[in-house]
């Protein structure tokens, strides 16, 4: 009978622990969908701000070097160009060629005789003669010495220059 009971015992002990492992055995499944779920939720989110975040560290930068070129650096260089223009580089550069020999009629660079006349019209028309180009007696003297890439002020300089070294 004691036998028997320790059986009986034995089996409900085993029913308790079979249950009991069905129940941890579906809790960890469980668990572990939850967790399979959960780790996939996260990999897709940090996926999502990956991207969201890549196409902001694209697209920032791509509008911080328009801004910083288009708006920013040339006005810079532009005001330092201004204020360092060598006038007798740019002579050297754009206007010896004519104007040092006095080659096409152009009125030799400290010929005083040739240039009274000319400064005697004051610098805004040398200027414009010199930036526009200018058709005169003795020949054509083309637009900013035919660099189109000098800058009015660049052009303003070497005349400045010419001038100052023909009175
Ligand atoms: C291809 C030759 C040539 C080059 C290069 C040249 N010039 Fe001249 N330049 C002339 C000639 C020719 C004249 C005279 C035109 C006339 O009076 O008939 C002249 C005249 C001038 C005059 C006098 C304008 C006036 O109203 O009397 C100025 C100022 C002048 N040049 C400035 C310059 C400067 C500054 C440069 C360089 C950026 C330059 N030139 C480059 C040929 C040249």
């Amino acid at each position: 009978m004691s036998t028997t009971m320790s059986e009986q015992q034995f089996l409900k002990k085993s029913i308790i622990f079979l249950i009991f492992g069905v129940i941890l055995t579906l809790f960890l499944v469980m668990m572990g969908f939850v967790n399979a779920g959960t780790i996939g939720q996260r990999v897709l989110d940090e996926r999502n701000a990956l991207v969201e975040s890549d196409a902001s560290t694209l697209l920032q930068p791509v509008g911080q070097i328009n801004v910083g070129a288009i708006a920013t650096q040339p006005v810079e260089s532009i005001e330092v160009a201004a204020a360092n223009i060598n006038g007798g580089q740019v002579y050297q550069n754009a206007c010896m060629a004519c104007h040092a020999a006095g080659i096409a009629g152009a009125p030799k660079t400290g010929d005083i005789g040739a240039w009274a006349n000319r400064i005697a019209q004051g610098s805004e028309t040398l200027y414009t003669h010199a930036i526009g180009g200018f058709q005169g007696n003795a020949g054509v003297m083309p637009a900013k010495g035919g660099n189109a890439g000098l800058s009015d002020d660049e052009v303003k300089a070497a005349v400045d220059h010419m001038v100052a070294q023909s009175q």
